[in-house]
């Protein structure tokens, strides 16, 4: 599933870097869920998922009590989804699944991306989501759903295309949260292209965007994972 600032191309790094840090047993919050690519990678419980977005959230707990997502959306019922014309489950498969890059509501994908693949996509993660604990929350107001927690952070990316299905995101109040949450006793990891100076890039993963360039190639850029004080880098090799 194509899904706007999606980690399917570095999941199984962040995933890595995650269960390196992550101590047995530590419960693990993911609270920018969105289509869920790192999450399908991480085990042992328990595990917390949210996102500001409620009818994404209601679509994975649908799927977890065996929802089967359509193989076919034709434009007309694309149409009807954007108006709200049905429920939240169907509104985000449809807003996310079935629109151009991922994007929520973003036009309808003709092509490159079908309803069936992204159907096939979604019941293929959700079979690792069968015991994780779902709710709507925004990070910026919420509370930790429990203590200690190793929270995973990928909110949307400072000066990116914001996510239509939520309120505007403020990047300085996010890195506020993130301090307050350590200082509650949680570790917390976060992915962007940069960070304030006092958190340290504990992991740097060479990859493409979407974008094309000029010769048709895909542009390249730098993921990073930041983690609060000074810490010494990440290992690659060690997953
Ligand atoms: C970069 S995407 C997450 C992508 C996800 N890691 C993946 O690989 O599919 C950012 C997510 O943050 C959510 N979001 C935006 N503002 C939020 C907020 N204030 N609190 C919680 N989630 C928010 C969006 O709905 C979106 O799903």
């Amino acid at each position: 599933m194509r899904y706007l600032g999606g980690k399917s191309r570095t999941a199984r790094q962040i995933a890595g870097c995650i269960n390196t840090i992550r101590q047995p047993g530590q419960p693990y919050w993911e609270p920018f869920v969105g289509a869920g690519w790192v999450l399908a990678r991480v085990r042992g419980e328990p595990i917390f998922a949210s996102d500001a977005n409620q009818a994404l959230i209601f679509m994975w707990q649908r799927l977890q009590r065996g929802w089967e997502p359509p193989a076919v959306v034709t434009e007309e019922q694309y149409a009807i989804a954007r108006s709200g014309g049905y429920d939240a489950a169907l509104t985000a498969f449809v807003g996310f699944g079935c629109s151009f890059g991922g994007k929520w509501f973003g036009g309808y994908a003709r092509g490159n991306t079908s309803p069936k693949m992204v159907k096939r996509s979604l019941l293929d993660k959700s079979k690792w989501f069968e015991n994780v604990h779902f709710f709507a929350a925004d990070f910026l107001t919420c509370y930790p759903p429990t203590s200690s927690c190793l929270i995973y952070c990928d909110p949307p990316y400072d000066d990116t295309t914001g996510y239509g299905a939520v309120p505007k995101f403020s990047t300085i109040k996010f890195w506020d949260r993130v301090r307050l949450m350590e200082t509650c006793g949680h570790t917390v990891i976060v992915s962007e292209y940069q960070a304030p100076d006092d958190f340290t890039c504990i992991l740097e993963m060479p990859t493409k965007t979407e974008m094309r360039t000029v010769d048709n190639g895909r542009e390249a850029r730098t993921e990073r994972l930041f983690r609060l004080g000074e810490h010494t880098p990440i290992q690659p090799g060690l997953f």
